[in-house]
């Protein structure tokens, strides 16, 4: 079997390659934006099955050069994935997200791709009612620009089935957590700023609900997918746990043994969805998937994963990282959460 994964040096496509290299022969197709980081890969960088192309998925040249012609699967994770970054500017999520998927659907087409497996967000179906669930047929009406790219690459897909018969499956999964995330997402930035004493900043009042899957129960779940979903299908993968945002955090410091007072409130987000929480009944029927990995015990190996890799962290939160904080908190009245 032959997959062409883009984004592979991400916090998820790393996982799917790390768990699939011994049963595939994997290309990984990555500009290695700041959040691509080939460390990610070093478990594998020397496996025969493994090869990374480093490139833009919005150049088809590149693209056409790297697919292999009649793969099994185009694997598409690469995205710019921060909902902060894209309301600090849209354009690069509209590029990526959306033309350079639509330059993978040519290419998947033009190569002969027995199947495109699309990786999209939740976040798509935009703010829930305060006990709602996202189901498959949900309306999509993303609210921040990540979203709404996000929604519009899913168009592309749908159109690219419908219109040329190409095989896709769309999985949509809630926040993902665990080894090797980029420390601007919630969790990693509360364990490493947690892990010295620095305060973690708090969104607004801190009660917005997400819904948190392992990374490992959600690459699981891609598996299923890839292998048994249903052409033109789209599956949601969720953990089964909504929690509003200071719950998590109060849980994390329990178990890193720190104090609540590193909580620092801060300026809210800018139309920040109050509730995202997904109804994963389908993929369990169909596909008998379901999370294995209680929240609790995630949470504790994932805070050791950080703890034993403090020199990855500080790679990390280096060069284009501190640019980005600076941006971020110049137009917000709290300082505390400069870095
Ligand atoms: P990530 O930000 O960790 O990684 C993105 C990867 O894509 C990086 O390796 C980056 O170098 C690569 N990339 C970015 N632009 C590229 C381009 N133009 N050409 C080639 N490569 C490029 O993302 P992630 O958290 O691993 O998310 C992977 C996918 O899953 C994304 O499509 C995201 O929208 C989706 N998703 C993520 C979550 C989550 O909680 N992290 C939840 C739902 C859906
Ligand atoms: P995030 O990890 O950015 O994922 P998403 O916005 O895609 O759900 O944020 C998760 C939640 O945590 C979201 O409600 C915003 C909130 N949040 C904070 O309160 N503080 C932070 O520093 C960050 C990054 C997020």
């Amino acid at each position: 079997m032959t997959l062409f994964v883009t984004g592979g040096a991400g916090f998820i496509g790393s996982e799917f390659i790390r768990r699939g290299i011994s049963k595939a022969r994997i290309v990984n197709f990555d500009k290695l934006t700041y959040a691509g980081n080939p460390d990610n890969l070093a478990k594998v960088a020397g496996h025969p099955n493994y090869s990374l192309v480093v490139g833009d998925i919005c150049d088809p040249a590149a693209v056409l050069d790297a697919l292999p012609e009649g793969c099994d699967a185009l694997v598409h994770f690469a995205a710019e994935s921060h909902v902060d970054r894209s309301i600090l500017s849209a354009e690069e999520f509209v590029r990526t997200n959306v033309l350079g998927t639509q330059v993978l659907l040519d290419a998947a087409r033009h190569r002969k791709v027995a199947r495109f497996l699309h990786i999209s967000t939740d976040e798509v179906g935009g703010d829930l009612a305060p006990d709602g669930f996202f189901r498959e047929d949900s309306p999509v009406r993303p609210s921040s620009p990540y979203a709404a790219s996000k929604a519009s690459a899913e168009h592309f897909v749908r159109a690219a089935a419908h219109t040329f018969g190409l095989d896709v499956v769309i999985t949509r999964t809630s926040n993902n957590y665990g080894p090797y995330q980029f420390p601007e997402k919630l969790l990693p930035l509360a364990i490493s700023n947690a892990m010295e004493n620095r305060p973690i900043p708090v969104y607004g009042d801190g009660l917005q609900v997400r819904d948190w899957v392992h990374v490992t129960d959600n690459v699981r779940a891609l598996e299923a997918a890839l292998a048994n979903g249903k052409a033109g299908e789209t599956y949601h993968i969720g953990g089964g746990r909504p929690m509003p945002n200071l719950e998590v955090l109060r849980l994390l410091l329990r178990v890193m043994e720190k104090p609540e007072s590193l909580l620092a409130s801060v300026t809210d987000r800018l139309g920040h969805d109050r509730r995202y929480a997904v109804d994963f009944t389908k993929i369990s029927s169909e596909l008998g998937w379901r999370p294995e990995i209680p929240f609790e015990r995630g949470l504790r190996d994932t805070v050791e994963w950080y703890q034993n890799n403090a020199p990855w962290v500080s790679r990390c939160r280096s060069g284009e990282y501190r640019a980005y904080y600076e941006r971020m908190y110049a137009d917000r009245e709290s300082a505390a959460t400069r870095i």
